[in-house]
C-alpha cells in the first residue's frame, strides 16, 4: 500500500501482516513514515495504490459509520502524544473505550479498575492526570488501550517519555496483558531494545517497509 500526502509520498508499497497474540515492532528515523503507515493500517488515513483488511472485511469498502464501530470497539490506541482527558480520574480514563461501547457506568469503572490494578496503578484511580507522574499517565494510556480487549492494538512509542528501565517495565507489562488477551499488537518506536522484544520486526526508511531477520539487532 501507499500513503500519500499531497504530491510527497510518506509510505510506499509497504506490505504487512499483524497476527493476534503476536508483537510487531516497526523501528526507523523520525520522518521515515511510521505512524502514517499505522494510521493507515488503523483505517485513520485511506492508502492508496492497495488494501488494508481486517477480518477479512476491506477497510475501504466500510463507510464512516462501521470504520468508526470497528476503532472504537475492536481496536485500542496509544497515540505518540499524550492524550488523557485532564477532567476525568485515571479510572474514568481507563474506562473510556468501554463507556463509548455503550457500557454502563459500574462494570466500566471495574473493568478499567481491575486493568489498573494489573499494570500496577490501583492505587492512582481517583487522581487526575495532572497528578501522575510521566510514566504513570503512559501506563494508564496503555491501560486505556487494552480495557475493551481490542483485537489490535495500535501503539505509537507508548514508552517515547520514559527513560530505559520505566521503558521496559511498561512494555513489559504491556506485552504480558496484550499476549494474554489474545491481541494482536502493533508497536512503533524508536528505541531497539524495545523492538528486540517483538515477534516480528521491521525497519522504515524514508516510506519503505523492510522485515528483518529473527535474531538480528
Ligand atoms: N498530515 C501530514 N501532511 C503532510 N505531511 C505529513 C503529514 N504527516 C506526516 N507528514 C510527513 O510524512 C513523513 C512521514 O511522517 P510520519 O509522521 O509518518 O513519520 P514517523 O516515522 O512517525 O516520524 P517520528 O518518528 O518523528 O514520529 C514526514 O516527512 C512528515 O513530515
Ligand atoms: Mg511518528
Amino acid at each position: 500500500m501507499d500513503l500519500h500526502y499531497g504530491s510527497s509520498q510518506a509510505v510506499r508499497g509497504a506490505s504487512i501482516a499483524l497476527r493476534r497474540g503476536e508483537v510487531t515492532a516497526i523501528t526507523g528515523q523520525s520522518g521515515s513514515g511510521k505512524s502514517s503507515l499505522l494510521y493507515c493500517l488503523a483505517g485513520v488515513l485511506p492508502v492508496a495504490n492497495g488494501e488494508v483488511r481486517f477480518e477479512g472485511r476491506l477497510l475501504g469498502e466500510l463507510d464512516d459509520e462501521e470504520l468508526s464501530a470497528l476503532r472504537r470497539d475492536r481496536f485500542g490506541f496509544v497515540f505518540q502524544y499524550g492524550e488523557l482527558l485532564p477532567e476525568l480520574t485515571v479510572e474514568e480514563n481507563t474506562a473510556l473505550p468501554l463507556r463509548l461501547a455503550g457500557q454502563r457506568k459500574a462494570p466500566a469503572l471495574a473493568a478499567a479498575g481491575e486493568v489498573l490494578g494489573r499494570l500496577g496503578l490501583a492505587d492512582l484511580r481517583d487522581r487526575r492526570p495532572s497528578q501522575v507522574s510521566g510514566g504513570q499517565s503512559q501506563r494508564v494510556a496503555v491501560a486505556r488501550a487494552l480495557v475493551h480487549r481490542p483485537a489490535v492494538v495500535f501503539a505509537d512509542e507508548p514508552t517515547g517519555s520514559l527513560d530505559s528501565e520505566n521503558a521496559a517495565t511498561v512494555l513489559k507489562e504491556f506485552l504480558e496483558l496484550a499476549r494474554s488477551q489474545g491481541t494482536a499488537v502493533l508497536l512503533v518506536t524508536h528505541d531497539s531494545a524495545v523492538a528486540a522484544q517483538a515477534d516480528n520486526r521491521y525497519t522504515m526508511s524514508d516510506g519503505v517497509l523492510t522485515a528483518r531477520e529473527q535474531g538480528a539487532s
